[in-house]
């Protein structure tokens, strides 16, 4: 069983930011990708690639095997609402996938859930509010104590 940690491995840190979208988010997504370039966070693809039709869960399995498997250690997940890859990436366990609508949820998805998926919802968000969140998102780390407990329960569930 994966038992969440409150140590981080500095190591991680380094890996690239896993983000992938369907045709809902694919433009947001471009947006997503130009900042982590402005703040120097490598980053890895999943897709899709243009703004054709896409079905929301292919892209998120993708992502949650690359966090699972080790490739990426955080991601960011964006469809036009955020609602569909949620569900489909908290099926994976050892996912904790966090819909975020401001700074602050984004930053208490990190600090009492410490969330290693983010997900946006492209037709929800301005721009500008979305990539506070994913500043927000990125900058801050989790508090441990009391939320590890709490983490390890969900990873106790079926
Ligand atoms: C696609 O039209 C839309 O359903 C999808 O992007 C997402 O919002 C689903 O939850």
């Amino acid at each position: 069983m994966q038992t969440v940690q409150s140590e981080r491995l500095p190591i991680l840190e380094n890996l690239p930011i896993a983000i992938a979208s369907d045709h809902g988010g694919f433009t947001l997504k471009s947006l997503i990708l130009e900042e982590l370039m402005r703040l120097g966070r490598t980053s890895v693809d999943l897709g899709v690639f243009s703004s054709e039709r896409a079905d929301y869960p292919d892209q998120a399995k993708l992502l949650a095997e690359a966090i699972l498997s080790g490739d990426s250690k955080m991601g960011v997940l964006i469809c036009g609402t955020g609602i569909g890859m949620s569900i489909t990436a908290n099926r994976y366990k050892g996912i904790r996938a966090a819909l975020c609508h401001d700074e602050y949820t984004a930053r208490m998805s990190r600090q009492h859930n410490d969330a290693n998926v983010l997900v946006l919802g492209g037709r929800v968000l301005g721009v500008e509010t979305a990539l506070g969140i994913l500043n927000v998102w990125l900058s801050t780390g989790f508090e441990g104590g009391r939320h590890i407990e709490r983490l390890n329960k969900i990873e106790r569930l079926l």
